[in-house]
């Protein structure tokens, strides 16, 4: 795995909503909602406290998501709002699109692609990147460089499990806030992170944590990573 020092990137917090075995939706992809009202107010709020929050392009092809930080009173700046969207995959009709008056979102995408297929529309913007090593999605380290650019120094991964498996084998994960429910979904659910490829266990990603809370009927537990 490689390793990207925190100090010349954005800092990278992965927040996960799941079910006590780990699961953030069931084999069809229903997934609202795993966790309860107050734990879902309290991912705003760390949505407020982000510059930038993210998401795979699945997880806004099976819940068309806002990612706006809706608390009381409003924050004064809304998180931007980034879409890992290599193929672009995501339509045009997606919530993210219709919400640009509440806050600017960024579709991170590949080179290649032509961007007549997005609406053109003030509060968009593209970020054009080359595919990761062996992969045909972008490249998150290109990612990270462009979201520094955009004034980005802290960013959430607000799912899903594959995206957030990607952060995680780059080494680009310093925080996690994980929130989980008392329900158990079983191995037919979806994982709150793809595959690894770990062969040895002392190469396993480390953290240690750093609280934990209770938070209406869910737990909240933080991590920090383990350099
Ligand atoms: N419980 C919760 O809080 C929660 C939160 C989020 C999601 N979910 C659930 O999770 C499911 C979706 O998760 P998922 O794991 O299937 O998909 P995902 O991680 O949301 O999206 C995966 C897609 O992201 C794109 N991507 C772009 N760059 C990438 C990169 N560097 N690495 C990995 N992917 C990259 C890829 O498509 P391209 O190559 O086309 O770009 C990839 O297919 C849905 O069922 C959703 O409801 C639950």
């Amino acid at each position: 795995m490689s390793d990207v020092s925190a100090p010349s990137r954005p800092t990278v917090t992965l927040k996960l909503a799941t079910s006590l075995d780990g699961r953030i939706a069931l084999a069809n992809g229903q997934s609202k909602w795993i966790t309860g009202e107050a734990a879902r107010a309290e991912v705003h709020r760390l949505r407020a406290s982000h510059d930038a929050v993210i998401v795979g392009s699945e997880t806004v092809l099976a819940d068309d998501p806002e990612l706006t930080a809706r608390i009381d009173p409003m924050p004064a700046k809304q998180p931007l709002r980034v879409v890992a969207d290599s193929r672009g995959r995501v339509p045009a009709s997606a919530k993210l699109f219709s919400t640009l008056e509440m806050g600017p979102v960024a579709i991170a995408t590949l080179e290649t692609m032509d961007l007549e297929r997005w609406p053109s529309t003030q509060g968009l913007q593209f970020w054009m990147l080359p595919a990761g090593e062996g992969s045909g999605s972008v490249s998150l380290i290109e990612m990270m460089n462009s979201a520094k650019r955009a004034g980005v120094a802290s960013m959430m991964i607000e799912g899903g499990g594959q995206l957030a498996a990607s952060f995680v084998r780059a080494g680009l994960v310093d925080r996690i806030e994980w929130f989980r429910a008392p329900v158990l979904l079983g191995g037919d659910g979806r994982p709150c992170l793809g595959e690894l490829g770990l062969e040895q266990l002392e190469l396993a990603p480390k953290f240690t944590r750093t609280g934990v809370r209770e938070v209406g009927v869910d737990l909240w537990e933080s991590y920090a990573r383990l350099v």
